[in-house]
């Protein structure tokens, strides 16, 4: 029998793709850094039984119309917002995303991301390499206090949970949001369930953990900026399209707030000339929430056991409903 033939569409580990060789027939774009092209993406996937695909990588309708061979599509992240899942089910093409096996990573770099917002840490870094560290001084470079503070995470998934996990640890007030509640972890961590704009108002944290979804683009606009505390420092490890960047702006530059913490952007990458990235009271990131090391390869052992399984008739481990 013919081995079902995988489209990689980035360059992957030999050391992590060689076990599967024996089962697929597995083809991989060359290059670590850029994504594919899209024209190749588009004759690829008219062709492949299986795609293995990055978060930058469009698989929209004019993808999935036509292609007829394609029967899976395995996403190395926990966000699918870069596939048209409900023309996927219509096409019947099986897509899987990534949970578990980065929540805890992703949820350390959000808590990293607070805390370097907070004690002023990149700046402080930037300060001593430029050589102008002077004698102390009292008030050189104060941030404001983590624990003992209120944090309200939007979204409060897995990712969201592991961060209220970390913030109890820190003696944080855990105020949290999300489309349904969660008596558990409301009894486990102590989180305390408030409604959208009143969290937003109370908390000296606002953490955005939300999906990227047609309710959730731009939720955090003007009129969140403005209702947020003056000391309030906004962090978002989610999707950068959740926030109007231009109102997270004016609110930075006009003191409506008072940081902010940025892994990901509306439109990524972003340049040097970017706006947030000229304010001294933003830490921005290239979206390496679950980059670590260990993380990445268990995200691409978990799509290719998905594509496995699904080519072995059996059930996938974490298809996206
Ligand atoms: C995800 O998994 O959705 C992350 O954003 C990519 O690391």
């Amino acid at each position: 029998m013919q081995k079902p033939y995988v489209f990689i569409t980035r360059a992957l580990p030999e050391s992590v793709i060689a076990p599967y060789r024996k089962q697929l027939n597995i083809e991989m774009w060359p290059e670590e850094e850029k994504p594919v092209p899209r024209e190749v993406l588009l004759e690829k996937s008219a062709q492949v039984d299986g795609l293995l695909t990055m978060l930058t990588d469009d698989i929209d309708q004019e993808l999935l119309k036509q292609t007829n061979t394609l029967n899976i599509v395995a996403n190395l992240a926990v966000g699918y917002d870069n596939i048209d899942i409900t023309y996927a089910e219509e096409k019947q093409v099986v897509v899987t995303n990534t949970p578990d096996v980065l929540t805890d990573t992703t949820a350390d770099l959000t808590f990293g991301l607070l805390m370097a917002a907070a004690r002023r840490i990149v700046e402080a870094s930037e300060f001593v390499k430029r050589g102008e560290w002077g004698p102390w001084s009292p008030l050189l470079l104060a941030g404001s206090d983590i624990h003992h503070k209120n944090i309200g995470i939007v979204g409060m998934g897995r990712i969201g949970e592991a961060v209220a996990k970390r913030a109890k640890g820190f003696d944080m007030n855990i105020l949290y949001h999300n489309r349904s509640r969660n008596k558990e972890t409301e009894e486990k961590l102590e989180a305390s369930f408030t409604e959208f704009h009143e969290l937003i108002e109370q908390s000296d944290f606002v953490v955005s953990m939300v999906p990227l979804t047609p309710e959730t683009h731009h939720m955090f606009d003007q009129a969140a900026f403005q209702r947020m505390k003056s000391e309030a420092i906004f962090i978002n490890a989610s999707r950068g399209a959740v926030v109007d960047e231009q109102s997270l702006y004016e609110a930075l530059v006009n003191n409506e707030i008072a940081g902010a913490g940025l892994d990901v952007f509306e439109k990524e990458p972003i340049g040097a000339d970017h706006p947030l990235l000229q304010l001294n009271q933003v830490v921005c990131l290239p979206h390496i929430g679950s980059a670590t090391r260990e993380t990445r390869i268990n995200m691409m052992e978990l799509c290719l056991d998905n594509i496995c399984r699904f080519f072995n008739g059996k059930n996938v481990l974490t298809p996206v409903k």
